[in-house]
């Protein structure tokens, strides 16, 4: 069992650097969380905090409704995984896994019981007698999670893990760490600054920016239902796109209006609306829910030049020019425009979001649970 809350966390370093603000979040035993935010976000301070590597400023850590705020790193029953995971160059791969255990005088055939175990785990059995240099990126990351699974912990961290791999190692890895959490069936933490890594690994996402919790969900969710611009625009890809509308009064109805086009808004967008009417707002919309026309469509059309395009063959991007704003478009491959060609466009606009120009709220979904 290890169920791990956040009540309240602060970090301040050296008493006036702050790294994490208040961060409140429940990981239920068993859960893969992930943590994602831009670099210097607080994500690993975050982690450290848990692990007992860092003292923590102000609230408290439970684990397993314990307070865990004083208790030291040993006696957490934590293991942590780092980017740069710094194996010992001299020792085999069955002596790097067996050195924290050797440390805790755990006897010798427990040791090799549960080096075996895991190098079995993690395919590294037939490895166990090389030295690091001799093994792949993948493979040195492979025992780097071997050390942590020979404690039996009763929670993994990972920070960064694959940052220091190729693509297609990355991609790799990511699937092995998934299968290993079904399988140990603990409570893992995951920090990465890279949101398909979030998006395929986590079953809850903790989205920060700016030393905050700007958002707890499932994926789907989040994508879906993003509480405010910076989300919208940190979960997806292509990001989010985001122009300027004002939002101006139609008889008893609202429109958003581009300055070129002008958009009408759904019923429960409306509704929401009313409020900005003579305001500025953001318009966001995803790449895939801008739709490609043969011909202008009678309501809802955006008429552009296309300034880029990108064929990746089962996809086109089509670039074009809103405001300051360069405004992508995930189409059919069959679209093929030539640069400086007028197309149009009419966007899916119940999967439009609005964003208060001052707050960046997500203005038609007040309804989005904070739980944070
Ligand atoms: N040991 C430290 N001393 C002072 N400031 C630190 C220290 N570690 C991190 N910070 C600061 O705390 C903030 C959060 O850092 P960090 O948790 O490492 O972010 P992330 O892991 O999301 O990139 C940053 O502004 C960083 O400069
Ligand atoms: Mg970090």
């Amino acid at each position: 069992m290890a169920k791990i809350e956040l009540k309240g966390i602060t970090k301040i370093y050296d008493g006036n650097v702050l790294a994490v603000e208040r961060s409140n979040v429940t990981i239920e035993d068993r859960e893969f969380c992930v943590f994602v935010g831009p670099s210097g976000c607080g994500k690993s301070t975050t982690l450290r905090m848990i692990a007992g590597l860092e003292d923590i400023t102000g609230g408290q850590l439970l684990i397993d409704g314990e307070v865990m705020n004083d208790v030291p790193p040993r006696d957490r029953n934590i293991a942590m995984v780092f980017q740069d995971y710094a194996l010992y160059p001299h020792m085999t791969v069955y002596d790097n896994m067996a050195y924290g255990l050797k440390i805790r005088k755990i006897d010798k055939e427990e040791i090799d019981r549960r080096v075996r175990e895991a190098s079995k785990i993690l395919d590294l059995d037939t490895y166990l007698d090389r030295k690091p240099k001799a093994l792949s990126g993948g493979q040195r990351q492979r025992v780097a999670v071997g050390r942590a699974i020979v404690r039996s912990p009763k929670v993994f961290l990972f920070d960064e893990p694959l940052s220091n791999l190729d693509a297609k190692l990355r991609v790799q890895m990511r699937a092995e760490i998934s299968a290993l959490h079904s399988r140990l069936q603990a409570t893992m933490i995951y920090v990465t600054h890279d949101q398909i890594e979030a998006m395929t690994m986590g079953t809850k996402i903790v989205v920060m920016s700016e030393k905050r919790i700007q958002q707890i969900g499932a994926p789907l969710y989040l994508y879906n239902h993003p509480i405010n611009k910076f989300v919208a625009g940190f979960i997806g890809t292509p990001p989010m796109n985001f122009f300027k509308v004002k939002i101006e009064a139609n008889g008893d109805k609202v429109v958003a209006n581009e300055g070129t086009f002008k958009l009408v808004p759904t019923e429960n967008q409306q509704k929401h609306l009313k409020a900005y009417v003579g305001k500025e707002v953001w318009f966001g919309i995803r790449p895939e829910d801008l739709i490609y026309q043969d011909a202008p469509a009678a309501e809802n059309n955006i008429s552009v030049k296309v300034t880029n395009k990108e064929p990746l063959g089962a996809e086109t991007h089509v670039f074009v020019q809103i405001q300051n704003t360069k405004v992508v478009a995930k189409c059919h491959p069959s679209v093929n425009p030539k640069l400086g060609d007028t197309v149009n466009f009419v966007p899916r606009i119940d999967k439009c979001k609005f964003f208060d120009f001052d707050t960046e709220i997500n203005i038609c979904e007040p309804e989005i649970e904070k739980t944070w």
